[in-house]
């Protein structure tokens, strides 16, 4: 629809600027003064013979180039409409909160995206889907306004996490966490650190210095499945618990505190407990306010934008 009524407008501009040369070219040449021919003629010639194809152009380049004129759709009933579509459509795979889901493999979209740095490369991929993952192109017929309502929807969250100015000191914060927190013990930063708990390298992006005091202060507040844990009992009577790594029909598996790795067929396990409490300890008791401060600024300075 609205290419073949585009092709007929470049058509019907074709015909009128082919018409206007011709009459220009007519009108011109019927003239009867020559020597006035100068800037008169090319003037009016000129913006006469161009301004269709203008036109023409400013057009085509609208609808050819909408990706660069940014995403108009961004105002805040815009965002709003773009969370409440989220939120039926997306939160099944992406999560309530947009944080992502480990089961599905559906990333986190709370902090700089791996796929698009922009509105339109959002769009581009809910148009067209990820080829070869459970990340479809949404049905053709959800009107553009929509995903781009979306997409600004998505642009806010990582939006909205940059730049809170934090009480505490960075230095302070980045000493506890390699010494005395331990917190290498069970998590990962750039590269160096243990499995027990989730890669910190990048968190500041995705939780803000509420979410991150809340974690450290209350963890079992809000846990992702991936960091449930389960103590299983065989037929003998033996248990261990570990994180709970994997679990279907047939067997579980489990990684203990020293990062050990093991796995049950379901026919040799009596009981199955899981918990949904977090494996990390509260720091509540063991640091003081300044100092859990002090953590949220170095945990809220990890993350792209904040590095010089
Ligand atoms: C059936 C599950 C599922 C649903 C529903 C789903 N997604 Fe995804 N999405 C995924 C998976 C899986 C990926 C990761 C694909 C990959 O890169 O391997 C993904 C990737 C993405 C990415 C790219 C992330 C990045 O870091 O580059 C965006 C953006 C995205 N999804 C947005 C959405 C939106 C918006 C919706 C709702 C219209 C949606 N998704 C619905 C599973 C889903
Ligand atoms: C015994 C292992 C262990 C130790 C030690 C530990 N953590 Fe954790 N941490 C976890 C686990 C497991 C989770 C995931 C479950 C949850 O959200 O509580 C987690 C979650 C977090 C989160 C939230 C991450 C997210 O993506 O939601 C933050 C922030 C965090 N820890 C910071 C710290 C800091 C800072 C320290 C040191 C002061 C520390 N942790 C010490 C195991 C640990």
């Amino acid at each position: 629809m609205v290419f073949s009524s585009l092709f007929n407008n470049a058509q019907q501009l074709r015909h009128q600027s082919a018409y206007k040369i011709a009459s220009a070219i007519l009108t011109e040449s019927s003239q009867p003064q020559p020597f006035d021919f100068g800037p008169r003629f090319s003037l009016h010639y000129v913006s006469r013979w161009l301004s269709p194809f203008l036109v023409l152009n400013l057009f085509l380049a609208s609808v050819g180039l909408a990706e660069d004129a940014g995403n108009l759709y961004n105002t805040t009933f815009d965002i709003n409409a773009g969370r409440s579509y989220f939120e039926k459509q997306c939160s099944r795979c992406h999560g309530f909160d947009a944080r992502g889901n480990d089961e599905v493999g559906a990333p986190n979209l709370t902090g700089p995206l791996t796929r698009a740095s922009s509105s339109a490369g959002i769009y581009t991929i809910l148009r067209e889907g990820i080829a070869g993952t459970a990340m479809m192109a949404v049905d053709p017929e959800v009107p553009d306004s929509q995903l781009w309502q979306l997409a600004a929807y998505i642009e806010s969250l990582s939006r909205e996490s940059a730049d809170i100015a934090v009480r505490g000191s960075v230095e302070v914060g980045k000493a506890l966490f390699n010494d005395v927190g331990e917190c290498l013990d069970c998590h990962m930063l750039n590269g160096k650190g243990g499995r027990l708990g989730p890669d910190l390298s990048n968190i500041g992006s995705e939780l803000s210095p509420d979410e991150l005091g809340l974690a450290l202060i209350d963890p079992s507040a809000k846990v992702e499945p991936r960091w449930w844990s389960l103590t299983l009992e065989d037929k003998n009577g033996m248990s261990r618990s570990g994180l709970r790594m994997n679990e279907d029909s047939f067997s579980v598996r489990i990684m203990d505190t020293d990062s050990q790795l093991w796995s049950y067929p379901r026919s040799a396990l009596r009981r199955v407990v899981r918990s949904e409490e977090s494996t990390m300890p509260s720091y509540a008791a063991r640091f003081n306010d300044t100092q859990i401060d002090d953590l949220v600024a170095f945990l809220y300075s990890l993350r792209p934008e904040a590095t010089p």
